[in-house]
């Protein structure tokens, strides 16, 4: 057992970060687990290594990718001019579910990294397996979602595998994520803070910290707020508590194998055929973030051609959630 910060790691596990430390550094993509969903890194200094990760991943290499530290006190070797309002929300929620967008430090990291922008996401992840590979790497470590672009999320070592197989050498399994959905992206390059992607930090956990509201969201590139994305195979099909009862019969009625994803409330009322196939009853919002691209996927494993799904509230994770439901419909 070895390990900072007080946590200690199974042998297995601490030579398996080792592993992944020393591959990084050969320039090789690593997939690492975060509370988010699995990230598919690269070293954020080595071109080469970026210009791989967007061949894996097929995304248009103008998307940013966000770097991951270790430590806050990394924040101002990757970045310039950090506003103070950044660095409140910073301090307030990292390790943790939040990106911040600041401009970058011309040199720091890899412009590839960056899409070409003068600005740079920043994320230190709450996962106890991230931050020690982090702080053994020390550098920054550049990462979309371990997912092919346009697909669902990573929230398992063995989504990514079945992903990406031998694209990447190597899968740090630190179990299933805890959040579920991705992180909550905030813009502090102009004045006040805007969200440019709900995730796993709440509206109002940052208006909590900034003080006043947020500001409008900017014209600020975030490509993960495309229209589409996070799709399964399957069609998604977003309905209301109201209307599943009666889509579900009608697409039943076409010769359709349904799928179900909503709260366990709205199903249990929803009384469903046998046939049909319940993705996920989460009992909450925070385990309807955390079912969410397990359910998905499953309804591709299961066959299932039409997800019929009703979102939570949109107060607190629920806006994440629904944020993510929508764009898995827009096919
Ligand atoms: O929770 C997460 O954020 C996960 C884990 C692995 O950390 N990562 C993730 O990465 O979701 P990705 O690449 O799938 O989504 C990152 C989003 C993209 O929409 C990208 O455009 C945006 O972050 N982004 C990154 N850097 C940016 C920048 N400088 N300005 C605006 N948007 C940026
Ligand atoms: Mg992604």
């Amino acid at each position: 057992m070895s390990g900072a910060g007080g946590h200690a790691f199974p042998s297995d596990l601490d030579r398996q970060i080792d592993r992944a430390v020393d591959l990084l550094r050969a320039g090789e993509l690593v997939a690492f687990p975060t509370e988010t969903v699995y990230g598919l890194g690269a070293d954020a200094a080595n071109d080469d290594a970026l210009q791989r990760l967007y061949e894996v991943k097929g995304r248009p290499s103008t998307h940013p990718v966000i770097v991951h530290v270790a430590s806050i006190d990394q924040l101002d070797d990757v970045a310039v001019n950090v506003s103070d309002a950044a660095r409140a929300l910073a301090h307030a929620c990292w390790p943790g579910p939040l990106t911040i967008v600041v401009a970058r430090r011309p040199g720091a990291v890899s412009t590839l990294a960056t899409g070409g922008l003068e600005t740079v996401g920043v994320r230190v992840p709450a996962h106890p397996v991230a931050l020690e590979f982090l702080r053994r790497f020390g550098g920054g470590v550049a990462a979309p979602s371990a997912n092919r672009f346009g697909r669902v999320s990573p929230t398992q070592a063995a989504h990514v595998w079945a992903d990406l197989g031998t694209d990447v050498a190597m899968v740090l399994d630190g179990g299933p994520s805890r959040v579920g959905v991705e992180s909550t992206i905030v813009d502090c390059t102009q004045g006040q803070p805007s969200v440019l992607r709900a995730g796993g930090v709440t509206a109002a956990d940052i208006t909590r910290v900034v003080g006043v509201g947020l500001g409008a969201p900017s014209s600020t590139r975030a490509p993960g707020t495309l229209a589409a994305h996070y799709a399964p195979h399957a069609r998604v099909e977003l309905v209301t508590a109201g209307e599943l009862g009666t889509r579900v019969a009608e697409h039943r009625a076409s010769g359709q194998i349904v799928g179900v994803l909503a709260l366990a409330e709205v199903v249990d009322r929803a009384s469903l055929p046998d046939d049909v196939v319940v993705l996920a009853r989460p009992r909450d919002a925070d385990a309807y973030a955390h079912d969410l691209y397990d359910a998905l996927r499953n309804a591709d494993a299961h066959g299932v051609e039409y997800v019929l799904a009703v979102a939570p509230l949109t107060d607190g994770i629920g806006a994440a959630v629904a944020d993510r439901l929508r764009r898995a419909s827009h096919q």
